[in-house]
């Protein structure tokens, strides 16, 4: 089996490691910090190889995704485009896959994503395009997915195939099970992809249950084949196809034996691979505090002792041998460590007054403390912080909550009907018009449409009086709590459109109004495309550009990560523990969220409710740090101090 490929390098990625060669690895990768910069390598690769073909009097042939993984890519090729002259006329393409049955003008086909994201914005010769037709009949299906294959091979197969990866290990819609010769035919999505679609098709049952794929060695016949992953939701499946046996359980493990592959990842992707997960059992180490913290950590899950427990022959067996030679002995590195966890915890996350605080994740002084807690959706700060939250009101500090965006596309029609209902049932006659506007226009919205500015209003509304239902009951005054309704948000879509000048503005005001000693922000820094990357940005821009000002020099910015996935233990600069009752008052904040329990618009592949999430996660880290020999919290929220 041929392991990794010795061919091309025409990336040259200024990368933060390259696989090489390290003996848990069966596929060159490069890892990026930012998806961004990763996918403009991508895109001038792809150019280059659109020019030389060119130069040559060549045709180039393009197998290429859809999915939010390739769309930087994509920007990038029509800048060029537009920008430097990149001309796409000697360019043929043919699209991995399409839902099947699927209308080629739905705004959910992978033709309209196509267009939208590239076709429409370079100079691509029409007959040059080709993508699986979700229309063709049932019995058509078969010969027509012949006729796709053979299509490549007319134009001499393809020369470069950009991919995605799925959760599931698919490529292309090539789901498990898929066999290592299928070719181009029609296939049944599996459940996780259905769920992962759910989103933009705004909920599961509208996903459709197949797709027309081009087919495992249709992909594997590409003379160079690109695989993007992005975020932290991509890293077990990159960790078992980099990793894992070949298998048909995980088709992406085939490109193991592609000798010309390369997987392009950010830092979450690529974060369980061995390399950056236990980088000691792959190469010497630095081991600077992080590191070390690290693999005391990874070496307790893996015996499954505690930290005060760990012996030299645990350490020097699981391939810390170097890290006891350089700290002399177990006893002294296990106290150190344990320490260092023990000095996280604080039930004072603005600060014990009058206490000695060195040791402590916060200051003293200034005994009551400006706090600002953004909160990219109007829920996300109960859900993540709520009990910190609640301890810092309840603490004294002045707490403002900062709702960045309006939310309003998560609000079902069913409840902004109840909501216009009640109040056409409350009002006089005469002032029940607009209402009877927003009724008629959700009565009548088709599928695909997007709601009325009037019906977004009123979602709006309802997430705003959610919001304040629930910083009341946290005993955080009206005036206090702010709704940014960022611009970008607001497209009545779950595209959203980029950051802007006017959102980092309204982030700047508020902070130089408030000239906060603590800023807290979600802090999901990988998420390419979230509204979370998006405010987080958003608050980095603003506090970077308000710098140099004399209050920002006080000013600590701590993240809280979103509702998906917590920080590793070794991240953690801020554990703040909840008692059992804590936890009830955090979930009844969440509560009063109303319009976002009990099946939500946007489930995505968690099935479980927000504050389901969020206690099994704040129980988890407990749980967490009393294996490591810590103290034994009902539940924790955590935090990771940083640098601006
Ligand atoms: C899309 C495709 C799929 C996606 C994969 C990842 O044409 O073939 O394999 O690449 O589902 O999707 P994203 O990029 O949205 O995570």
């Amino acid at each position: 089996m041929q392991t990794h490929p010795g061919t091309i390098r025409s990336i040259k990625y200024e990368k933060i490691g390259t696989h090489e060669h390290n003996r848990f690895e069966k596929i060159h990768n490069v890892v990026f910090k930012k998806s961004s910069e990763a996918s403009r390598l991508v895109a001038e690769e792809i150019a280059d190889l659109i020019r030389r073909k060119n130069d040559k009097g060549e045709r180039c042939v393009l197998g290429l995704a859809t999915g939010s993984s390739p769309v930087s890519v994509y920007k990038e090729l029509v800048r060029m485009h537009k920008e430097e002259g990149l001309s796409f006329k000697n360019v043929v393409t043919f699209n991995l896959d399409e839902y099947y049955p699927m209308n080629p003008g739905s705004i959910h086909s992978y033709h309209y994503f196509m267009n939208e994201h590239l076709f429409n914005h370079i100079d691509i010769p029409k007959g040059q395009v080709f993508i699986p037709d979700g229309k063709i009949a049932q019995d058509k299906l078969a010969e027509y997915c012949l006729a796709y294959e053979k299509k490549i091979a007319e134009y001499g197969g393809l020369d470069f195939q950009l991919l995605g990866i799925g959760r599931t290990g698919h490529i292309g819609f090539n789901e498990p099970g898929s066999h290592y010769n299928s070719i181009t035919r029609s296939i049944t999505l599996d459940q996780l992809t259905r769920e992962d679609a759910a989103t933009s098709f705004l909920g599961i049952e509208n996903v459709p249950k197949k797709a027309i794929t081009m087919g495992v060695s249709s992909v594997k016949n590409a003379k160079r084949i690109v695989l993007l992953a992005w975020g932290h939701k991509k890293s077990e499946i990159i960790k078992r196809t980099v990793e894992g046996e070949v298998s048909s359980s995980i088709p992406a493990t085939y490109l193991q034996e592609h000798g010309n592959t390369t997987f392009v990842l950010d830092t979450e992707a690529a974060s369980l691979l061995t390399r950056f997960e236990s980088p000691w059992l792959v190469d010497a180490v630095d081991w600077t505090d992080d590191m070390t913290k690290r693999a005391v950590v990874w070496l307790c899950d893996k015996v499954k002792k505690s930290i005060l427990k760990l012996t030299d022959k645990d350490y020097n067996e699981s391939g810390l041998a170097s890290l006891l030679a350089e700290r002399g002995s177990s006893y002294e590195l296990n106290i150190d460590m344990f320490n260092e966890l023990q000095h996280t915890i604080t039930g004072w996350p603005g600060g014990k007054p009058n206490a000695d605080d060195t040791h402590r994740p916060e200051r003293a002084v200034p005994e009551k403390k400006r706090v600002i807690i953004f909160s990219p959706h109007p829920d996300d700060d109960v859900i993540s912080m709520g009990g910190t939250f609640d301890r810092l009101v309840e603490q004294g500090h002045e707490v403002h909550i900062a709702y960045q965006t309006s939310g309003n596309i998560a609000v079902s029609n069913a409840d902004a009907l109840k909501f216009a209902e009640v109040a056409m049932d409350f009002l006089p006659k005469e002032k029940i018009k607009t209402l009877g506007d927003v009724i008629k226009s959700i009565n009548e919205k088709k599928e695909n449409e997007i709601d009325a500015l009037s019906v977004r209003q009123l979602k709006g509304f309802i997430r705003k009086r959610e919001s304040i239902a629930a910083t009341r009951f946290l005993k955080v005054p009206d005036k206090q709590v702010h709704f940014l309704n960022m611009p970008f948000y607001e497209t009545g879509t779950v595209k959203k459109n980029p950051l802007s000048e006017k959102d980092i503005e309204i982030v700047k005001k508020l902070i130089a109004k408030v000239k906060p000693h603590q800023v807290y922000a979600a802090g999901d820094l990988a998420d390419p495309h979230g509204t979370h990357k998006v405010c987080l940005d958003a608050v980095f821009h603003a506090m970077g550009a308000l710098k140099s000002e004399s209050y920002m020099k006080d000013c600590w910015l701590w993240l809280y990560r979103g509702a998906w996935h917590e920080w590793e233990i070794h991240e953690i600069d801020m554990t703040v523990p909840m008692s059992p009752d804590q936890v009830l008052r955090k979930r009844k904040a969440i509560f009063f969220h109303q319009s976002q329990k009990d099946g939500v618009m946007f489930q995505g592949e968690d099935l479980r409710e927000f504050w389901v999430r969020a206690e099994d996660r704040n129980k988890k880290t407990a749980e967490h740090y009393r294996n490591l020999g810590l103290a034994d919290y009902a539940a924790m929220e955590a935090f990771k101090r940083f640098e601006y």
